[in-house]
């Protein structure tokens, strides 16, 4: 457990691929997945993804994540990035370090997005890389674990 990253998606993220696919683009969840799966084996790191249209099953993940000691957590909580103190304060308990990613460039979209709960809890956010980010934060993740002091 110790060597996993979970990677964690919040509401509507299961239909990418279907979903405005001129601000998400046309690849699955599943392309996802397995963009993360190459980033972590990369690193040697053991990968947990998982998707959740619902608020309280995303905080038991990273309750999960949490209590396993996982090495990190990659999360794009969707919509719930905008409006749950609940997720919010589900990262802020856990000493594990959290990135945030959004496939799009929130800050270029409407004013309720530019708002994010989770940033300030959060080691790092990044968006507008498409799903290149997610990879983008397993590596970025990587290099935050190689870098802590050992023992
Ligand atoms: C998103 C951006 C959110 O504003 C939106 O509600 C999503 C997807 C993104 O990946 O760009 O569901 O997190």
């Amino acid at each position: 457990m110790a060597n996993t990253v979970y990677v964690l998606n919040g509401p509507n993220l299961n239909l990418l691929g279907t979903r405005e696919p001129q601000t998400y683009g046309r690849a699955t969840l599943a392309d996802v997945e397995k963009l993360c799966r190459n980033a972590a084996a990369r690193h040697r790191l053991k990968l947990k993804f998982d998707q959740s249209n619902h608020e309280g099953a995303i905080v038991d993940l990273i309750q999960e994540a949490g209590a396993g000691k996982a090495a990190g957590i990659v999360i794009n909580a969707g919509a719930y990035t905008h409006t749950s103190i609940a997720i919010r304060d589900a990262v802020a308990a856990v000493a594990v370090p959290v990135i945030e990613v959004h496939i799009s460039n929130v800050f270029a979209r409407e004013s309720f997005r530019h708002h994010s709960h989770i940033a300030p809890v959060a080691k790092a956010s990044l968006c507008g890389f498409g799903i290149a980010g997610y990879a983008l934060a397993i590596e970025g993740l990587a290099g935050l674990i190689d870098a802590r002091p050992k023992g």
